[in-house]
Formats: C-alpha cells, structure tokens, sequence
C-alpha cells in the first residue's frame, strides 16, 4: 500500500524477546483479525522461535512476517546463527537489521550490518535498516552526521538496484523503550536528510521510493502526528506492537 508519494506506508511491529510460539501465534492471530484491509502494509517481527507459528496463523493474509535479524553467512558451521534462506522458507519476507540494541548490547557494528543486508538482499529478504543516533551525538549536534556515517558503514556493498528494496528505520537510542519520543519536526528534519543522503547514492528517483519508517516509543496517542509528516512513511514500533489495540490503532492512523 503506498500513500501519495507513491511509496509503501509501512508499519512494523518488533516483538524484541516477548512471546513464545504459542503467545506469539495468539498475538497474529489477533493483529491478522485487527489490521485486515489496512491502507498500510503492516509486518510483524517475532522472535525466531515463533516464526513457524506466526508464519502458520498469517498464511494467506496481508499481514506480513519479519524476522529481527539475519545471518552474514549462508548456510554452515555458524553456531547460534540464523541464515537468510532459512527465514525465507518459513515465509519471512523482511528483517530488521542493525537494531540498536543489537548495536549496543551486542557489539554490532555497521561493519557487521553491511554484509547481513547483503545477505538479506541475496536471498530475496527485504531489510528494515535501523539507524540512529544516541542522546550525547544528539546533544552534541552530531545527530546527522552520525546516521550519515551509519548509512554509509551499513550500505557500502549496496549498489543503485539494490536501493531499491530497501527500507531504512529512523529510530533515535534515546526514544526506544523510554517513553521520549522526538517530536515530529525533529523526525521529519531527520528523514529528509536520510533521502538527501539516499538521493547523493542512489538518485532521486531510488530515494523517492524508499520507504523511511520512524521507531521509538511509538504509541496511538503520538502515532498520527509523526505519520503526517510527508517524509515519514512508516513506524517501527516496539512496545506498543505487543498490544493488539494500541497496534492496530497505530496502523489505522495510515489511510
Ligand atoms: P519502542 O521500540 O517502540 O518500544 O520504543 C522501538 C524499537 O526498538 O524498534
């Protein structure tokens, strides 16, 4: 689904490490039921564990299935790891990439992203690339200048074609799970430098079509505003996508 732009009006939910296969099941059972005939194309990214389950109470609807990350590797001797034809065939189509809890908790670097959105790519997965800054790169003006670096480090295999199944998810370290949300301006400031930056790569025509999403203590009650904002295309939302209400209240402010 896409709005006048032309591109894809996207709203993800990330389930982060909540719900078992059998919660999670429940859960898309309930956003299938809660979302259908939505303006916006809305994906749900489960843990891996649940992705069979998900992937078995989706079939045949709208609502599409994410994965929260991916391998660099194909198949082979990578304990813990999860390939990108692996999530293919249980029906994922996207996957999040570069989250910042992965980039703070876990030491990734968009070194390490590149390679996993190639990965992606090459098996015909869409990625949700998150970028974002911290509060102290904010505060120091740099904010930026620090998401243009990311997006250089994590799109330095990324060719024009390429560009074009991409999908770049704004989300501010100091929004995530805290209840701070930036306010619609400061988004919107920030996704019009992304599609400049995108626009200097891979021409105007890729940057108009990608879809940039907003994540970071996304709720209903701020949802609208941010998603009025011609540049924002989207939401990544985390909290909030864990209730079924609050969830498809977000989606419903896409139309
Ligand atoms: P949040 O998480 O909505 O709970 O802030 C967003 C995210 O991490 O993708």
């Amino acid at each position: 689904m896409s709005d006048r732009s032309g591109r894809q009006n996207v709203i993800a939910g990330n389930w982060k490490m909540h719900k078992d296969h059998l919660a999670a099941a429940r859960l898309a059972s309930e956003v299938r039921a809660a979302c259908a005939g939505s303006a916006a194309t809305v994906v749900v990214a489960p843990p891996f564990t649940a992705l069979a389950a998900v992937a078995a109470e989706l079939q045949g609807s709208e609502v599409a299935l994410a994965a929260q990350n991916v391998s660099a590797h194909g198949e082979g001797a990578h304990t813990g790891e999860v390939a990108a034809s692996m999530l293919l065939a249980h029906g994922v189509r996207w996957v999040i990439v570069g989250h910042s809890e992965r980039r703070q908790l876990y030491g990734e670097t968009d070194a390490d992203v590149a390679p996993k959105v190639q990965a992606a790519l090459a098996a015909g997965l869409l990625p949700i690339l998150c970028v974002g800054e911290t509060l102290a790169e904010r505060d120091a003006g740099r904010a930026e200048q620090v998401v243009a670096d990311q997006l250089r480090g994590c799109c330095s295999e990324l060719t024009a074609r390429q560009s074009a199944t991409m999908c770049v998810a704004y989300e501010p370290v100091w929004a995530i799970g805290t209840g701070r949300t930036a306010t619609p301006d400061d988004a919107g400031a920030m996704h019009r430098s992304i599609r400049a930056w995108w626009s200097e790569q891979y021409g105007p025509e890729s940057a108009e079509g990608v879809p940039l999403l907003y994540g970071g203590s996304v709720k209903p009650e701020n949802a609208a505003a941010l998603l009025s904002d011609a540049d924002i295309d989207g939401a990544l939302v985390g909290g909030a996508s864990l209730d079924v209400q609050d969830f498809a209240a977000i989606v419903s402010t896409v139309g």
